[in-house]
């Protein structure tokens, strides 16, 4: 086992994670902005505008829909949700035609649900989309969104000095935790950091975050999904180093059911993010969604794996061939999630052949390995530690196996 260990580099004792009680898994849930960007032309396209409506018929589909059931709790605005204007008293409040009920109203509407809302802002004069930022009122914006009943908020940082931020966004998680109410803070921190060749000191980062994003917004693409995959695999060792309950890397939303994905490459992004223990925040279209890509998203053998307790990081252990590549992750238990992520876009599925050995397992502490696919439910039986296992991946895809001991 201690090899094992020594492989993974989970021996760190060093993680402290921001102490409000949250994320002690990856959030799961859903997120507005991928799919729906900063549609505000509710006249032309009522039912894709970002509007309160729109976040009330994702929060029905997720509950009658069976999201909810399988863990998918929080349903999460993005940016363009606020007036131009603060009120009166120096306050955010939501574009009155958008939201005439206002925030706390849909607050009350997802938790009568069961679920928990999300809400966006940023560090800066500006968010993204050219709305009020929260630079000079920290506080006042911690408050309103604790007194509307907000669950987490995403802190964007456009329009602002990325230099200011080791210092702004620990003062964000002082003001949240001083509302009073528990709000999962996720923070785009890091990657303004790291675009503006600062170095981030991800201890910090994770005393002060539950989640945050290192690197660019995923688009609705393979390649941008092999990405983000990359510099994760190339960042590995820091990024493994600071992520455990209450802190989470989170390589952006699952993109899964939108137009850029085949049905293949949809199982590698739900592989890969329960390889790295991500958060799983959906940005698709819940109305609409392909039956088949639902079922992905509500795989149980692998939302359990994503939600294990351990929040390990798993990764890449094993170039295979000169297009596959294995990453393996730790759980509590003795299983081991392993992922063969085929860049090929030959044709034909690649035969491969790998070894426990190669895949770093601890093949001399214990008696055996089998084998279960957790897309096709295919089950190899009792394996010798000393044996090799064979694989067909599929072009731009993945097998995803937990690997487990067996007598
Ligand atoms: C505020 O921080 C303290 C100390 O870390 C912690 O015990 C408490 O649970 C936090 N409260 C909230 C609401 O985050
Ligand atoms: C924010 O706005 C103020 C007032 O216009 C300006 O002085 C400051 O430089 C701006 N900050 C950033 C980071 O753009």
């Amino acid at each position: 086992m201690l090899r094992v260990l020594l492989i993974f580099g989970a021996l760190c004792g060093c993680i402290h994670a921001l102490d409000n009680g949250l994320a002690r898994t990856p959030p799961m849930g859903w997120l507005a902005w991928e799919r729906f960007r900063c549609n505000i032309d509710c006249k032309n396209d009522p039912k894709n505008c970002i509007s309160e409506q729109l976040f009330m018929e994702m929060a029905d589909r997720m509950v009658e829909d069976g999201y909810l059931d399988a863990g998918y709790e929080y349903i999460n605005i993005d940016d363009c949700w606020s007036s131009k204007q603060r009120d009166s008293q120096g306050r955010l409040q939501a574009d009155p035609d958008r939201f005439p009920s206002g925030i706390k109203a849909l607050a009350d509407y997802v938790h009568k649900r069961g679920l928990k809302l999300g809400i966006y802002g940023d560090y800066g004069n500006l968010t993204c989309g050219g709305y009020p930022g929260s630079l000079g009122h920290l506080e006042v914006d911690a408050n309103t969104f604790a007194e509307w009943g907000v669950d987490m908020f995403k802190m964007d940082g456009c329009y602002a000095d990325p230099k200011t931020m080791k210092k702004g966004y620990p003062e964000m998680t002082k003001y949240l935790n001083q509302t009073g109410r528990p709000i999962l803070f996720s923070c785009s921190w890091p990657d303004y950091e790291r675009a503006s060749g600062i170095e981030v000191d991800y201890k910090l980062v994770a005393e002060n975050c539950n989640i945050w994003r290192n690197y660019d917004d995923i688009q609705d693409s393979w390649q941008s999904v092999l990405g983000i995959v990359d510099y994760y695999a190339k960042e590995q060792d820091t990024l493994a180093a600071v992520q455990g309950p209450g802190s989470f890397n989170d390589p952006d939303m699952i993109i899964v059911g939108d137009f850029g994905l085949s049905y293949e490459q949809a199982k590698a992004q739900i592989a890969m993010w329960t390889i790295f223990a991500a958060p799983m925040l959906m940005s698709n279209d819940l109305r609409t969604i392909r039956p088949e890509f639902r079922e992905l998203l509500l795989n149980k053998e692998v939302i359990n794996i994503n939600q294990d307790s351990s929040g390990h990081f798993g990764k890449r252990v094993l170039q295979v061939t000169p297009s596959i590549q294995a990453f393996v992750r730790q759980t509590d238990g003795p299983c081991w999630p392993t992922v063969f992520l085929n860049r090929g876009s030959g044709g034909n599925p690649t035969n491969i052949t790998v070894s426990f050995s190669d895949l770093g397992l601890p093949i001399h502490s214990v008696e055996g390995f089998d084998v279960l696919d957790l897309f096709t439910g295919a089950y190899s039986g009792y394996l010798t530690p000393d044996a090799s296992y064979s694989y067909s991946v599929p072009p731009s895809g993945v097998v995803m196996v937990k690997i487990g001991t067996a007598e």
